[in-house]
């Protein structure tokens, strides 16, 4: 059995992917979900992967789905901090509970799963984790103030935890996708989205395959000198 991977928000969009390409680098893969029972069920039948519920915004439910991922299958020694939503409004129309519900479930999450993962990564001095960030966390998106600033504390998450892990085997870096081909991005107005596309010089959305190759080469066994960086892939929309 390979090592024990935990992809959050697994089984459907980026995360689907991601699941699937980890699989295929013979990783004992645990995708997570929280709403969408029946899409997850249908990705497990299909694929294999074993899924798990439970609220990665939720300190105590993520500390008791790690404890079960350890007994079942071992110490998680990849750990894919992918689960994310929108909740999109200009300032004006954005109540607290739309910040709120964006920054625990985006960003809250990663801080839970990387504090109940280090420890055992620590132990085995091995550990791979890597934080779903975004192009709109690195250039900031109109009607996002909440999702930027989620995926902006995630690249900052990122380095803090790289130097905290890099003597103990554990690398921890972040990749900032573009707009990619995800019942998330099919959520934004058609005519809002067509201006965006408009704006990729590579000319199309992303693929979630897009995202997950970079996730396996971060994730790699042999991929130890990587740490700390956030890999952009997003077709060319946002340089810096
Ligand atoms: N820049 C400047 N002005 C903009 C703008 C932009 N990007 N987008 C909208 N506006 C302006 C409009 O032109 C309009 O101006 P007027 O009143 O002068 O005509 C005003 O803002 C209001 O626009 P809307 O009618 O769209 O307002 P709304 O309140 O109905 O909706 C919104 C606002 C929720 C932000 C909507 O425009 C929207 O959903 N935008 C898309 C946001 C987006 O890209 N989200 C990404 C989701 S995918 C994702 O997040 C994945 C990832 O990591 C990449």
């Amino acid at each position: 059995m390979g090592r024990v991977a935990l992809v959050t928000g697994g089984t459907r969009g980026i995360g689907q992917a991601i699941s699937v390409a980890l699989q295929a680098a013979d990783r004992t893969v645990i995708a997570s979900y929280f709403g969408n029972e029946e899409a997850a069920l249908a990705f497990s039948e299909a694929t294999g992967i074993h899924v798990l519920r439970f609220d990665a915004a939720d300190f105590d439910a993520c500390a008791a789905a790690v404890a079960e991922i350890e007994d079942r299958f071992g110490p998680i020694g990849v750990l894919v901090n992918n689960a994310g939503i929108t909740r999109d409004a200009t300032v004006a129309k954005m109540s607290r509970d739309m910040w709120d519900a964006v920054m625990d479930t985006n960003l809250g999450s990663c801080f839970n799963l990387c504090k109940l993962t280090f420890e055992a990564m620590r132990h085995a001095n091995f550990g791979r984790i890597v934080n779903i960030g975004s192009v709109n966390g690195q250039a900031g998106q109109y009607g996002q103030v909440n999702y930027s600033a989620a995926k902006s504390g995630i690249h900052g998450l990122t380095r803090a935890l790289a130097l905290e892990g890099a003597k103990f085997g554990i690398t921890v870096n972040a990749i900032a996708p573009g707009y990619v081909d995800t019942d998330m991005v099919r959520a934004v107005p058609s005519e809002v989205l067509a201006k965006i596309v408009a704006r990729i010089p590579v000319g199309r959305l992303g693929y979630a395959s897009d995202i997950a190759r970079g996730v396996s080469f971060l994730t790699a066994d042999d991929a130890e000198f990587v740490t700390g960086t956030t890999l952009s892939i997003n077709g060319g929309q946002h340089m810096y």
